[in-house]
């Protein structure tokens, strides 16, 4: 019964969903996720956890709708339910006092971003932080990031809000002693965040996002490459050391399955969404 209990829409193609899901809330940390199917038709998509509450029973989730099942996901409202959610999934980040924790999150993925930031904060770190995204219509929770950050930036890829680009970064490297780094966002983001913190020998660890399948370590779909080794990303990951990351091998596979995700978006358009699942059905 994965009721949807909350819906907001956080910006244009960004979604905030709070589902009730007491089972899962209760075992969940952040730097996991879930994996959900919205109708007996439908692909399994993996989402990171942005929130949990074991007092409401309830998990968050923010996604962005880049495709067929993510605008299905959409199209559902307060008080209709997700047919699985399975879950919580992958390894829970590293909690503990490091001192200077920097947190770089870009588009719907600052929404995870947030539930680590907020847990390094309990746990005594100072947290300068940097959102990002394409253009400042696009930014999310400005507010709450702030809120646990002792130093705040933002960022934008067309400069229409804080800096544009992350180039910036660098200066801030430079003069602040930082222990640790997290970054969790598109892929291009992570590999130039990995980049810039390598010459600084900063410790990175970034959330992969390969495409998954049964997110329990059978189908081989998220494999990725760290430090020369093939790991997969939903029982070693999703977190890894950025400085060890192939890139460039989790970019390609990302895409190789383009044209299908093409084809099955525009037959999505074409023939139209799902039945919604009311709670009284
Ligand atoms: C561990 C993990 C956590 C994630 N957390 C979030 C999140 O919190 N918010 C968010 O907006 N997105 C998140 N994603 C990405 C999200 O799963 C994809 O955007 C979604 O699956 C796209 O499906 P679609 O049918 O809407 O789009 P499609 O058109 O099918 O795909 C668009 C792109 O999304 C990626 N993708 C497609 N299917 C999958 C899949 N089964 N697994 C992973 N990636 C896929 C591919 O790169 C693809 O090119 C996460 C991915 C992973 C692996
Ligand atoms: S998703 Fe199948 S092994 Fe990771």
């Amino acid at each position: 019964m994965y009721r949807i209990v909350a819906k907001r829409e956080l910006a244009p193609k960004i979604k905030l969903f709070e589902v009730s899901a007491p089972d899962i809330a209760v075992k969940a940390n952040p730097g996991q996720f879930v994996i959900l199917r919205v109708c007996e038709t439908g692909e399994r998509i993996p989402l990171n956890l942005a929130n949990s509450s074991t007092r409401k029973g309830t998990i968050t989730f923010v996604f962005n709708e880049v495709g067929k099942t993510t605008e299905q996901l959409g199209m559902l409202n307060q008080g209709d339910r997700i047919l699985n959610v399975a879950g919580p999934l992958g390894n829970p980040s590293e909690i503990r006092r490091f001192g200077t924790v920097l947190c770089v999150g870009g588009g719907a993925m600052t929404a995870p971003l947030f539930f680590e930031g907020s847990a390094l904060r309990k746990a005594g770190n100072k947290i300068i932080t940097v959102i990002g995204a394409r253009i400042k219509d696009l930014l999310i929770f400005e507010k709450e990031m702030k809120e646990v950050s002792d130093e705040f930036y933002v960022a934008t890829d067309d400069g229409s809000k804080g800096y544009k680009g992350l180039d910036f970064l660098r200066d801030i490297l430079s003069k602040r002693k930082i222990d640790r780094a997290i970054a969790m966002g598109p892929v291009v983001m992570l590999k130039t965040v990995s980049e810039m913190t390598k010459s600084f020998g900063i410790k990175t660890v970034v959330t992969l996002m390969p495409i998954m399948v049964d997110g329990m370590g059978m189908c081989g779909a998220c494999r990725v490459s760290v430090a020369g080794e093939t790991k997969f990303a939903c029982v070693d990951g999703p977190e890894f050391d950025g400085h060890q990351v192939d890139f460039d091998q989790l970019i390609k596979r990302q895409r190789m399955y383009l044209p299908e995700e093409r084809l099955s978006a525009l037959f999505h358009e074409r023939v139209g969404g799902i039945k919604h699942r009311k709670s009284e059905d």
